[in-house]
């Protein structure tokens, strides 16, 4: 019988397809900021402003909002699964624990502060479909004129886009949810990966830093 080479590892992503948050913290645990975050905060900081109230929805296991208690925001971290913060607290220095308060809360019953940015990395795409419009209206009206929000939607030619519980937009939609910002960053990926990875899949990717006017 011919020997079967063994399968490729199990990347974050797959877990993330199936919503196995628990293998996805695990999997990215200990990973640096994204960059749209990184741009966002080296946007305030070029304006003179170095710290503020950040809401980081869909955290995780707390990559972004370690990086903002690093550079001394005040953050309110939401995730719907219980498991995001058990990541996340251990991890953060004695002395910023008083700027950080984490919820864990559905998107569709998440309530956002008056705040300074939005941050949602990899997380809006998660979104039940029929939530998403309250989500993001919620989300328009709680960031403050001058504010930021930072983060990635998914495109309609994304391989997931056909999964019933996503929100994807197409590139114009999504172009239309920022009426009344400045988009700063709007990076288009478009990609197929290569077949030797397990699951490989076409990305189609936002990678948005806007600015509310
Ligand atoms: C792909 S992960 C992104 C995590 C982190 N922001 C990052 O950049 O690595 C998506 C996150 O959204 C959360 N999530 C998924 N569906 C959710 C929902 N309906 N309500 C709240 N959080 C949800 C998951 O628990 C997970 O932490």
């Amino acid at each position: 019988m011919a020997e079967q080479s063994p399968k490729p590892p199990l990347r974050a992503q797959d877990f993330a397809a199936v919503r196995d948050w628990p293998g996805y913290f695990g999997a990215v645990l200990g990973k640096p900021p994204r960059e749209t975050l990184v741009a966002a905060l080296e946007a305030f900081e070029r304006e003179g402003q170095k710290t503020g109230l950040a809401v980081d929805l869909g955290a995780g296991e707390g990559r972004d909002t370690l990086e903002l208690l690093r550079r001394g925001w005040r953050v309110v971290a939401t995730d719907g699964h219980p498991e995001a913060f058990k990541h996340l607290w251990p991890r953060v220095p004695q002395d910023q624990r008083d700027r950080l308060t984490t919820e864990e809360v559905s998107f569709a019953d998440t309530r956002i502060p008056a705040c300074d940015l939005v941050n949602a990395s990899f997380a809006l795409p998660f979104c039940e479909p029929r939530d998403f419009p309250t989500l993001w209206g919620r989300i328009v009206a709680a960031i403050r004129p001058g504010g930021r929000f930072a983060g990635q939607l998914f495109g309609d030619r994304d391989s997931w886009a056909v999964l019933p519980d996503r929100s994807h937009q197409s590139e114009d939609e999504a172009r239309r949810l920022f009426a009344g910002f400045e988009l700063e960053q709007f990076k288009v990926e478009e990609k197929d990966e290569t077949p030797e990875v397990r699951n490989p899949k076409h990305w189609h990717v936002f990678h948005i830093v806007a600015r509310k006017l």
